[in-house]
């Protein structure tokens, strides 16, 4: 029989577990050698024997049915499943890199715009050939506490690059703003990791000292960087009312680029799992950007957010509350959070009681 090799998915070995038995048949890396049939259990030691003349015996491939079964049941490990798609998607690379810049900015007084070029160069790379949805897994997964100002960075700097991108600017442009997303929080190096990372209320203080850290971003940056770079990591916690920090500025006096990565910020900071709050799934965070529950924000740039990743997320797969899968036809723009989904033949918006609980990347 003729392998239709369009439906199907490639997958890292690990994500298969002792026992599993599959409707379909399960190929090699390039879905030319059928290694198990549909309705055969699979072990890892059989898959290891038959992958180990392979020249890739670290991924098999399956079709989609299959392969949304085990992406949203997989028995492998939170921690594993994170580790091969970081790995996978040049994440965790990219990480060490900024973890290096930050340790760099920790210990001087200046850096320079050469010592992250590099790292400027894969980000921008990465932003062309990874699937956003695979960035957007990265930027939920649950952050540890010695890792969070570079997960940060980088989930930032990728959604600078995303919205340079929607917006049209010109490839340079998308660099500098992947710079600005970035170092706009490096100043936080230079913020006592007691407070930084105290768990309980800060004082006014504290507070206090926390606010200036755009100031150090601002003046760690030395003078070889682009102004806007500089002026980004200053201003991104500036609000077009003018009640931000740490100038006090108001909309017309707030860069683009610093308007930019506070939306960027946000979002980031919003869908994120940390040790005090669970994740938001995205739908309910463009929610509250729509209704402007995140204020100081130029809502012009909050809509372009919105709307890209709207459209991005149609057609994407979704496991529902009762456990079967779906597939998102229509996001309302006045009702994001209740998406219309269809799962078999059923198609209808979401609600308290039917509703999404996760998006399915795809890898
Ligand atoms: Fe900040």
């Amino acid at each position: 029989m003729q392998v239709i090799k369009a439906k199907l998915k490639k997958l890292p070995v690990e994500y298969l577990w002792d026992g599993l038995v599959l409707t379909d048949d399960l190929y090699n890396h390039d879905g030319n050698v059928l290694l198990i049939p549909s309705g055969e259990e699979i072990t890892q030691k059989k898959l290891g024997r038959l992958l180990k003349f392979d020249s890739d015996s670290k991924h098999i491939m399956v079709y989609e049915e299959s392969y949304y079964k085990i992406l949203a049941k997989g028995k492998i490990p939170h921690e594993v499943h994170q580790k091969m798609t970081e790995d996978e998607t040049g994440y965790t690379e990219i990480k060490k890199d900024i973890g290096y810049v930050l340790h760099k900015a920790s210990t001087e007084e200046k850096i320079q715009s050469e010592e992250v070029e590099p790292v400027i160069h894969d980000i921008s790379q990465r932003l062309e050939v990874v699937d956003p949805t695979v960035i957007f897994e990265c930027i939920n997964f649950p952050r540890p506490m010695d890792e969070y100002l570079q997960r940060h960075s980088l989930n930032v700097a990728f959604l600078n690059g995303l919205m340079g991108e929607w917006l049209k600017l010109p490839k340079e442009d998308v660099r500098t703003l992947v710079m600005a997303g970035l170092l706009h929080d490096v100043g936080k190096t230079k913020i006592p990791v007691e407070i930084l990372d105290a768990p309980r209320k800060l004082t006014d203080e504290e507070f206090q000292i926390i606010r200036s850290h755009p100031l150090y971003s601002y003046e760690l940056l030395g003078t070889d960087f682009d102004e806007r770079v500089k002026f980004a990591a200053r201003h991104h916690h500036e609000k077009i009312d003018g009640s931000g920090y740490p100038d006090g500025i108001e909309e017309g006096e707030i860069s683009l680029f610093a308007k930019i990565t506070a939306v960027s910020d946000i979002y980031d900071a919003m869908v994120s799992k940390r040790c005090y709050k669970e994740e938001k799934l995205p739908f309910d965070v463009l929610e509250n950007f729509y209704n402007g529950e995140y204020d100081g924000l130029d809502m012009d740039l909050v809509m372009v957010l919105i709307k890209n990743m709207r459209e991005h997320f149609l057609d994407k797969k979704v496991l529902m509350s009762n456990g079967n899968f779906g597939t998102i036809k229509y996001i309302p723009p006045n009702d994001i959070a209740h998406p219309v989904i269809q799962s078999g033949k059923i198609i209808k918006q979401t609600d308290e009681r039917w509703f999404c609980e996760k998006l399915i990347s795809t890898y």
